[in-house]
């Protein structure tokens, strides 16, 4: 092989070998991470999932919109019945922010604050007109009101079920601390 010959197959193989081939324009080598992603929750409500499909953790009743938990939420009796059995002691809490943060934080922000610098889907949200700071009323509901709102959703906010319930509690318990009630 020549010697300028060589030096274009080492150009090549350092090229290809370093990923800069990924630095041409994608019309000319597309990479699949290239393509259009539709994210979720952008721009519209949770996605029902595709029919005859069962979602992981079954098949979720999600409260109707016209429940009382959407209307009047601080009398509904589904929450007002439950007690939450979790002390909000150290083991509970530490347990309460690791769900939170692998579940909530998404949306409302690590500190709750749903802000957007901090929570990739708020801005989404955030345009889509969802009120700027949901968990602010948090203060207002019951544990059992709370544990509710985690187990089926918001017209916006996906139910979930896949939280056992000890940790539904557990993060119920978490809010408290990121919203303390008065008093
Ligand atoms: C995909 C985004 C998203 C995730 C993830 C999410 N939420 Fe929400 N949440 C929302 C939106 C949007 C609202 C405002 C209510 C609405 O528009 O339906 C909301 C509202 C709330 C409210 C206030 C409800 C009310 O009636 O005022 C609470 C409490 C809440 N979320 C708790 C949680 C907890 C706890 C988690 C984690 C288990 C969680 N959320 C995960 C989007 C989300």
């Amino acid at each position: 092989m020549s010697r300028p010959s060589a030096l274009w197959v080492a150009a090549l193989v350092l090229g290809a070998g370093t990923g800069c081939w990924e630095q041409v324009h994608p019309k000319w080598f597309s990479a699949m991470k290239e393509q259009p992603a539709v994210q979720h929750q952008e721009g519209r409500a949770p996605w029902a999932p595709p029919e005859n499909t069962v979602p992981a953790g079954g098949i979720v009743p999600r409260l109707p919109a016209d429940s009382p938990l959407f209307d009047n939420p601080l009398q509904a009796p589904e929450g007002n019945e439950l007690v939450n059995p979790f002390e909000p002691g150290e083991a509970s809490l530490a347990r309460g922010k690791r769900m939170y943060d692998a579940y909530c934080a998404a949306c409302h922000a690590p500190d709750g604050t749903s802000n957007p610098q901090q929570a990739p889907v708020a801005l989404a949200l955030a345009r889509a007109g969802a009120f700027p700071n949901p968990l602010g009323s948090s203060v207002g509901y019951s544990d059992g009101q709370l544990y509710n709102k985690i187990r089926y959703g918001k017209p916006n906010m996906p139910a979930y079920p896949q939280i056992p319930s000890d940790d539904r509690w557990h993060i119920v318990n978490y809010l408290r601390v990121l919203f303390p009630r008065e008093g």
